[in-house]
């Protein structure tokens, strides 16, 4: 099955994914995820997308498409995958739709007031890319990582002046999405308030109803 998980940032697409990603057994493929692995080694990928992340801003459409092109050429994609963040654009949608074929786009749906509450909180580890929050889901020790014992960060895009632009980016570029993929018999919408285990539950249940 090939999935798009769509939704305002923070809205918990990456905390269900890597849950869907063990019951589908497919493969979860984030390009946020792809594109801070680049920042992270250095590659020159990573060089030009360093700044516009930590904006908040778009990569281009071509760099972003060629992307997941190739990652969706991969063996590991060939039974289905999980898109999250891609794509982001209807050019993105349209430059998908002559190289996969979707089957559900999973919208998640949560109100303006908890996005905020959910970036502000959030801490990452940067080498594995486990996803925390301060209140909704510690690590066992404060600012560490569970397993790694790494110290955790805030993403640069999580300070207040990037979530406010990844708002107005997301309503702006990728909100027409929503209706793009209503109007091919695709949308599934799913009330994203939930605790991470029962909005995984609404979506196994949209998928297979
Ligand atoms: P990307 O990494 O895709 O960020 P995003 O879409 O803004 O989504 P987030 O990762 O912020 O949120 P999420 O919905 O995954 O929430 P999470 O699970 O972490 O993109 C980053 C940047 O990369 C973009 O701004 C852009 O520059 C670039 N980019 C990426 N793709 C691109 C594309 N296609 N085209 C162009 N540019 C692109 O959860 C958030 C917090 O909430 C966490 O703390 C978590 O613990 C908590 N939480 C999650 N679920 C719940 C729950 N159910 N209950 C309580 N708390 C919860």
């Amino acid at each position: 099955m090939n999935i798009v998980l769509l939704g305002p940032p923070g809205a918990g697409k990456g905390t269900v994914a890597a849950l869907l990603k063990k019951e589908l057994g497919v493969p979860h493929i984030s390009t946020g995820d792809i594109f801070r692995e680049n920042i992270k080694n250095g590659t020159e990928l990573g060089r030009k997308v360093e700044s516009i992340m930590a904006s908040g801003a778009l990569v281009p459409d071509d760099v972003t498409v060629e992307l997941v092109r190739d990652r969706l050429s991969k063996a590991d994609a060939a039974d289905g995958y999980i898109l999250d963040g891609f794509p982001r654009t209807i050019a993105q949608a349209e430059a998908l739709s002559s190289f996969a074929d979707i089957d559900a786009a999973v919208c998640f749906v949560l109100s303006e007031e908890e996005i905020v509450k959910r970036l502000s909180g959030r801490r990452i580890c940067k080498s594995t890319g486990r996803i925390y929050h301060i209140v909704s889901n510690p690590p066992k020790v404060e600012g560490i990582d569970d397993e790694t014992g790494e110290p955790l960060i805030q993403r640069d895009d999580d300070k207040p002046e990037a979530i406010r632009h990844r708002l107005e980016v997301y309503e702006a570029s990728t909100a027409p999405l929503i209706s793009y993929y209503e109007g091919k018999g695709l949308l599934r919408n799913i009330d994203a308030s939930a605790s991470p285990e029962d909005v995984l539950a609404s979506i196994l249940k949209a998928l297979r109803g």
